[in-house]
């Protein structure tokens, strides 16, 4: 192998094996522990612009076991091709991309490069090694501002998308239906997310955003260990029940189960008629006032907070029908509010400076 960013000797050569891009960042190494657990072969690709390869180490202690890592770029073909060339790849599971909404408007190019730009590639050299099962990171962000709660896959998207960041994602799952417009042996799953919160049980792996985080847990878990003095909540007059934004927050274990799911419904299922697209959340909205008090509960510490003006592009609620999911995947999230708040908070406290502190 030429490209010395792979360590070869890590890569094994089983029958089946999962390339996971992106897989050092938040959600992508919990469900390294949940394909682990589930039984499937994988090897990560990540290049490391927002994420740690301390992460896949620390994965590697969770489940006892050397995970073959490439550090490199989705948009480098050269490497892709390498990469399927020394590996019996037989899906992908695609993680990798840049998620700041903020950094999105100012960035849009960036944004269309990395997200679009680098899907297609990745679509492109799969395509070129006949490798045709994908399972693609999307999110609620595709509904724009829906009309009725709670959001079912059926309704509109693309339309209402306030950033870049989001009509990428939306872009992206237009492309994934053409594709297999194109050539129906493809098995495409387009998973909306919702809002991931939470860490794994260990507090050994969790979020650990690069500078002041714009999310609202990583926020309060960083008012919580003194980072920051406190919480701004961006505005007090929606039009809900206590004035404050309402999401639909999912404990990212039952996240990164979902995906396990999804692989296991892509394997089983050879009568596609379309891309499955299913929201994965837990059709809870919760308030931003209610996760700081769900947040004080679980961790005792008190969060000081001060309602500001709303932030441009929020929408005053959404929350997720999650009946597809279960239909079709059997799977629903099991962990609620304060399990999330707990184990963010296990996470945080334990590692007050993310992965820098290690
Ligand atoms: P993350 O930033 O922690 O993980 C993304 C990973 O992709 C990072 O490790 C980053 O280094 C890597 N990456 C970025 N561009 C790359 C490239 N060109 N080549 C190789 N690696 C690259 O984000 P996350 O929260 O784990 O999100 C994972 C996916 O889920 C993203 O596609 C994101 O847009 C999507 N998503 C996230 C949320 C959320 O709230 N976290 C919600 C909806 C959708
Ligand atoms: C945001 C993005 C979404 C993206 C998701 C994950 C927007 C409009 N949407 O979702 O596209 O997929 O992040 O990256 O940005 N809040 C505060 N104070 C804070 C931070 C947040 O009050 O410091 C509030 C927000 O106004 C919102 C709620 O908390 O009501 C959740 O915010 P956030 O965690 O940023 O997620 P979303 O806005 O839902």
């Amino acid at each position: 192998m030429k490209n010395n960013n792979i360590s070869s000797s890590l890569i094994p050569h089983p029958s089946s094996l999962i390339l996971v891009t992106g897989g050092a960042g938040y959600i992508g190494s919990h469900t390294l522990i949940e394909l682990d657990k589930a039984g499937f072969d994988f090897i990560v690709l990540d290049n490391l612009s927002n994420s740690s390869e301390k992460a896949i180490r620390r994965v590697e202690k969770i489940i006892n076991k050397k995970i073959p890592f490439v550090k490199g770029d989705i948009r480098d073909k050269k490497l892709l091709r390498e990469i399927f060339k020394e590996n019996k790849i037989d899906s992908v599971i695609h993680f990798a991309g840049l998620k700041a909404v903020g950094e999105s408007v100012e960035k849009p190019l960036e944004y269309y490069e990395n997200n679009v730009c680098g899907t297609n590639n990745l679509l492109e050299v799969m395509k070129e090694f006949g490798v045709k099962k994908f399972v693609f990171s999307s999110s609620a962000t595709v509904y724009g501002e829906p009309d009725k709660m709670p959001v079912t896959e059926d309704m509109q998207t693309g339309v209402g998308i306030t950033n870049p960041y989001g009509r990428s994602k939306y872009m992206i799952e237009e492309i994934l239906k053409d594709l297999f417009i194109s050539d129906n042996s493809w098995k495409i799953a387009i998973l909306r997310y919702f809002n991931p919160v939470g860490a794994h049980e260990s507090g050994m792996i969790g979020e650990d955003p690069e500078g002041i985080p714009n999310n609202l847990m990583p926020f309060i878990t960083q008012v919580a260990v003194g980072k920051l003095p406190k919480l701004r909540v961006f505005g007090g007059d929606y039009p809900t029940h206590d004035g404050t934004g309402v999401r639909d927050y999912i404990h990212v274990m039952d996240l990164a189960n979902a995906h396990v799911k999804a692989l296991e419904y892509l394997n089983n299922n050879n009568d596609l008629n379309e891309p499955l697209i299913v929201n994965l959340g837990t059709g809870q909205g919760y308030s931003v006032l209610d996760m700081v008090k769900a947040f004080e509960r679980a961790s005792g510490v008190k969060i000081p907070y001060e309602i500001v003006d709303r932030r441009p592009g929020d929408i005053a609620k959404i929350y997720a029908n999650p009946n597809k999911a279960k239909e079709l995947l059997g799977w629903e999230a099991k962990r609620g509010i304060d399990e999330m708040c707990e184990s963010a908070w296990n996470w945080q406290s334990k590692n007050p400076k993310g992965y820098k502190g290690e």
